[in-house]
């Protein structure tokens, strides 16, 4: 017995650290197989980053609940084309028209993504 525990504890070691890649990796890889919500994941990033500008006067697209929807769809977001809507382009961290001082996450965007790719709908 007492010779096996030097590789049990290798193998516990590398173990530990597969998982924390492991863990990384699944992070980036949130949305894709979840189905997204409109109203319960989206529209709350735009409450919570956007609307002090976008709010129906400042800056366009209005992208205050209630309003954000029909704003959006399908002026700047085509339905199962996240690569051909420029809302994708113009998301700061992407290519946003002026600096506003942040970029939304990976996980943000690929959120975003991820429901224009599911059918953008209203759900
Ligand atoms: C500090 C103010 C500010 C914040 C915060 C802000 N924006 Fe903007 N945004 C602007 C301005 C100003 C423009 C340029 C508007 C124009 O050209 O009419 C713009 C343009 C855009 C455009 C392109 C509009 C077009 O017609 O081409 C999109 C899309 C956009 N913003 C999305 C967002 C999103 C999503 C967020 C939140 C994550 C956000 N913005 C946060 C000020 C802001």
């Amino acid at each position: 017995m007492k010779k096996l525990a030097p590789f049990v504890l290798a193998f516990s070691i590398i173990g530990f650290c597969y998982s924390c890649y492991y863990d990384t990796f699944l992070e980036l890889d949130i949305p894709i197989d979840e189905i997204v919500s409109y109203s319960n994941d989206i529209q709350p990033i735009f409450t919570a980053s956007c609307i002090s500008c976008h709010d129906g006067m400042t800056a366009d697209p209005d992208l205050r609940e209630g309003s954000s929807y029909n704003m959006l769809v399908p002026q700047y977001v085509t339905a199962f084309e996240s690569e051909n809507s420029s809302l994708i382009d113009n998301l700061p961290g992407n290519n946003h028209p002026v600096d506003i001082g942040f970029s939304l996450s990976d996980e943000d965007i690929a959120l975003i993504e991820a429901w224009i790719d599911q059918g953008a709908e209203d759900n």
